[in-house]
């Protein structure tokens, strides 16, 4: 099965409206193959002056968080009914830092990602573990149980537009990439877990690497058979190198 190549921008608390702009400029010049899929998630104050500034139409904007509510009295949230207001098409949830930072669990990133599709948007499931889990031989309990409540969550047909995205939290932000190998392993466990629940759409989703990927590394990581592309973190604010990522086939 061949799926597409994905690469995600996560801005996390950083850039301005000089980045967007330079950031739109560059990419509205490239052409991007249609196997391909950009996406970019800045913070959310952002999101509106990037869909204005984005041309490219292989080039979609994500937020990096919902609120799993649709409205009400829940000062400084955001929800899924204003992005998709704004033509947001993607939304990262359960980042690790989400996780660590904001006491996020399983049972509210599913909650979040059964929100954004109910109001058509893709989520970005994140999962990972820490170096102390993968010390201790605890990585695929781990994900297994960040996975289980979004695939009982979920309907069928719903998984299929879930995209994925394996962070290892030891290689967020430290320059500490997963080998390869290692990633590749991981990303098969992902897909042969999913497939427990669903075998057409295991085939079917992307599951992103993400991790201190960059201009260096990305290719012989998406070049595993089972890595659909990366979710970028630094890597994504420097706008030469991002556009080197982005053209990743
Ligand atoms: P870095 O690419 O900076 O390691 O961040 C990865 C990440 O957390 C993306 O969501």
């Amino acid at each position: 099965m061949h799926r597409k190549t994905i690469v995600a921008a996560n801005w996390k608390m950083n850039g301005d409206v000089s980045l967007i702009n330079e950031m739109t400029d560059a990419l509205n010049t490239i052409s991007i193959s249609e196997n391909q899929q950009v996406i970019i998630c800045p913070p959310a104050p952002y999101l509106g002056a990037l869909t204005q500034a984005n041309t490219n139409a292989r080039v979609a904007v994500g937020a990096q968080n919902i609120n799993e509510q649709l409205k009400g009295a829940l000062t400084g949230e955001v929800s899924a009914l204003m992005l998709k207001d704004l033509s947001v098409q993607y939304v990262i949830v359960g980042h690790s830092e989400r996780r660590s930072l904001f006491a996020e669990t399983s049972g509210l990133v599913a909650d979040k990602a059964k929100q954004a599709l109910a109001q058509g948007l893709t989520p970005i499931v994140c999962i990972g573990e820490s170096e102390d889990e993968r010390e201790q031989g605890q990585t695929e309990q781990v994900l297994s149980e960040q996975l289980a409540p979004v695939l009982s969550a979920l309907d069928n047909d719903e998984l299929t537009d879930v995209v994925f995205a394996y962070e290892p939290v030891w290689a967020i932000g430290t320059g500490k990439t997963a080998s390869a190998e290692m990633a590749q392993q991981t990303h098969r466990f992902i897909r042969e877990f999913i497939a427990a629940t669903d075998s057409d759409a295991a085939d079917k989703v992307a599951i992103l690497y993400g991790g201190s990927v960059n201009a260096g590394n990305y290719q012989e990581l998406f070049a595993q058979p089972d890595i659909d592309g990366g979710l970028i973190g630094g890597a994504s604010l420097k706008v030469e190198e991002f556009k080197t990522i982005c053209l990743a086939e």
